[in-house]
């Protein structure tokens, strides 16, 4: 038998335990795993005084992929207010991404056809949408200098960077994806590249540079878009986009935005990746909404759609990933639904995270 492939497991705050417990059970219907638990976020500030300890980002290192759930709640947050020197569990995320060199997010949006009609677009819009965000995850505002001064009656900023090797290693990975995407489709790959050149330095650099880069993929057709212009086009033509690169805040708000072209927050997956021989991190795009968590409803399916990703892209397990797919689909059209997609339309039943959970289980078998 081969050696079982080694996960380590950061649930965090708030749904996180609930949805990674959720997945556990999912993962461990397809193939057996070696799993290892660890601290990240607000759990781990309380534990050990800090959002990652160095244990755990070499836990990480160590293993051949990294499982999420979410960071962050409000017991955290207004402890920084009392005292804003105080560690936010974000730092954690922030953290280990950095510390993992993980710098290409990848986020699909890919409406499960069950659920054409659970968003609260028009349906007509919805369908034929297939999009990637490819967003830059260790650069840009979120990783420049930040502070606060005392001029002008109290003052704070935060830098937003990029350097050409950065924008230039992220469209490649948008134009491989972009490729990989258009292998046996009937129209070609696009890549279109998402700034806000018309104001920032960052993005002009960043249009210069992918446009360099494009020189290297003749075959896939690239379009520029202003980003306050795509959050308008992604919710009045989503099936037109094919790949969209853009840095990371933009990302952010954007793979948000396009979330609820599947219907809820609660199912869009990610994967983040980075250099060559390091393992990859997969957690839902969602937060660690505190406003549901430990009331046994969040909707554990973009985690274990993340957790899809994690054995297709981190552990070369495509079929095993595949049927995870299969079955989220499977369960979705038999019309189970937490209460987030949930909308009271014949055939569908409301249910909690434990009854979906069985629902995927039984599917599987
Ligand atoms: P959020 O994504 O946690 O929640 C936004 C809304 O979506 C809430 O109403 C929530 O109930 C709902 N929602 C999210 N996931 C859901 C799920 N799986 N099932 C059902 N409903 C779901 O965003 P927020 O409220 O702005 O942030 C809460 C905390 O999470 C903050 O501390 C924030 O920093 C953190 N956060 C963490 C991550 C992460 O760990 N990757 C991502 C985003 C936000
Ligand atoms: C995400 C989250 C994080 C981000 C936060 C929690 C740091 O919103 O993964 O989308 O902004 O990257
Ligand atoms: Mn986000």
């Amino acid at each position: 038998m081969t050696e079982k492939r080694k996960i380590v497991v950061l649930a965090g705050d708030g749904i996180g335990p609930e949805i990674v417990a959720a997945t556990r059970e999912v993962l461990d219907r397809v193939a057996p795993f070696e799993y290892e638990e660890h601290l990240i976020g607000g759990i781990s500030i309380d534990e050990n005084g800090t959002a990652l300890t160095d244990a755990v980002t070499d836990a990480c290192r160590a293993s051949d992929a990294v499982l999420l759930g979410a960071v962050g709640g409000p017991k955290w947050d207004e402890a920084v207010a009392r005292d804003p020197k105080a560690q936010r569990p974000e730092q954690g995320l922030l953290g280990i991404r950095k510390a993992l060199g993980l710098y290409a997010n990848l986020r699909p949006v890919k409406p499960s056809p069950a659920l054409i009609g659970s968003s609260p677009l028009k349906m007509e819009r919805i369908e034929g949408t297939d999009l990637l965000v490819v967003r830059e995850l260790t650069g840009g505002i979120y990783f420049g200098e930040s502070g606060r001064r005392d001029d002008n009656g109290g003052t704070a900023y935060d830098e937003c960077a990029y350097s050409v090797p950065e924008i230039d290693r992220i469209a490649r990975t948008a134009f491989e994806a972009a490729r990989r995407r258009a292998i046996g489709r009937g129209y070609g790959p696009r890549v279109t590249s998402v700034d806000k050149a018309n104001v920032l330095e960052s993005s002009r650099l960043w249009r210069e540079t992918v446009k360099v880069v494009a020189g290297d993929y003749p075959d896939v057709e690239l379009d520029h878009m202003l980003v306050d212009n795509t959050a308008m086009q992604l919710v009045s033509r989503p099936a037109d986009f094919d790949v969209i690169v853009t840095e990371n805040l933009f990302g952010d708000i954007l793979s948000d935005e396009a979330a609820m072209l599947t219907g809820s927050l609660g199912m869009l997956p990610s994967a983040s990746i980075g250099l060559e021989g390091e393992p990859g991190l997969f957690e839902p795009v969602h937060g660690s909404a505190p406003d549901i968590a430990g009331q046994g409803i969040a909707n554990p399916l973009a985690t274990m759609l993340s957790a899809a990703m994690m054995l297709r892209y981190g552990l070369a397990m495509a079929d095993e990933a595949g049927r995870i797919e299969t079955a989220v689909d499977a369960v979705l059209a038999s019309g189970i639904r937490t209460p987030d997609l949930f909308s009271g339309s014949e055939g569908e039943t409301e249910a909690g995270t434990a009854e979906v959970t069985a629902a995927v289980l039984a599917e599987l078998n």
